[in-house]
């Protein structure tokens, strides 16, 4: 499977911004079409049809920040699978450490969020990840592995499905400081096992991929790509520079 290097805005740019960003994004990865590397960008919700089109026919594709789990209805301010697969989007980020915190996203609605998503044919990208005072009091593999489980428990995977699941260390993520490559293959690892007791070795091998993200840039990347089981990046803040993300993707495709 293609190793994914997928950019989250988050909440920062403005529409010219956005897409001044995307069409720089989308000439600097041209090169990189055939070399087995998916490159994802997540803008926000009233970019994203804008930017669907700026990429439309390129090598990069669009995904959203977020999404809600029902198909339609009176649910005011909601945006559904179908209307991001409507815009050309490909991907969806389920559960961000920003969407559990600020918007109280528990994991319940993360798995409602992900059924919804596989069910129109969307990839999930599903982020799990300790706090520091979890780490602190040696939880972490406890809190990733039920974040995991919860996320996906009850769900079948067909054969078309494709899932991501991002470790993302929550105190990590924006500080400049990512955690060491070993580290995130140990979590990585923790997940596989734990995917692992959920679906076929056939499965997670061929339709799940494990990646990191947390203050990656262009030169720690190096270090996280030679691990074995990280097949790719979230990349917050560094995505914002259009030349960075580009020696990122760069470096994966090495
Ligand atoms: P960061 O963000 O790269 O700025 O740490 C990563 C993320 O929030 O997905």
């Amino acid at each position: 499977m293609n190793k994914i290097v997928i950019a989250n805005w988050k909440m920062n740019l403005s529409l010219r911004q956005t897409l001044d960003l995307a069409k720089k994004i989308k000439k600097g990865v041209k090169k990189f079409r055939k070399k087995g590397v998916d490159v994802v960008v997540c803008p926000s919700y009233t970019a994203l049809s804008e930017v669907g089109e700026a990429i439309r026919k390129s090598n990069v594709k669009l995904g959203s920040q977020d999404v809600f789990w029902e198909e339609k209805g009176p649910f005011t301010s909601g945006v559904s699978s179908l209307m991001l697969k409507e815009i050309g989007c490909k991907y969806v980020i389920v559960g961000h450490s920003e969407r559990r915190r600020y918007w109280n996203e528990d994991d319940w609605m993360v798995h409602q969020k992900v059924k919804a998503a596989i069910k129109a044919g969307l990839i999930p990208i599903i982020c799990v990840g300790e706090k520091f005072e979890e780490r602190k009091d040696h939880k972490k593999d406890h809190v990733i592995i039920k974040q995991v489980s919860r996320a996906l428990e009850g769900i079948k995977i067909k054969k078309t499905d494709k899932v991501i699941v991002a470790y993302e260390p929550v105190w990590v993520i924006g500080s400049g400081q990512a955690v060491k490559p070993e580290e995130a293959e140990y979590a990585n690892k923790v997940i596989k096992t734990r995917l692992l007791d959920l679906y076929s070795k056939k499965l997670v091998n061929e339709n799940f991929r494990i990646i990191y993200g947390g203050s990656v840039d262009s030169k720690n990347v190096k270090g996280f790509i030679q691990q074995e089981t990280v097949q790719g990046f979230l990349v917050g803040g560094k995505s914002l520079e259009g030349e960075e993300f580009v020696k990122i993707v760069k470096a994966v495709v090495k």
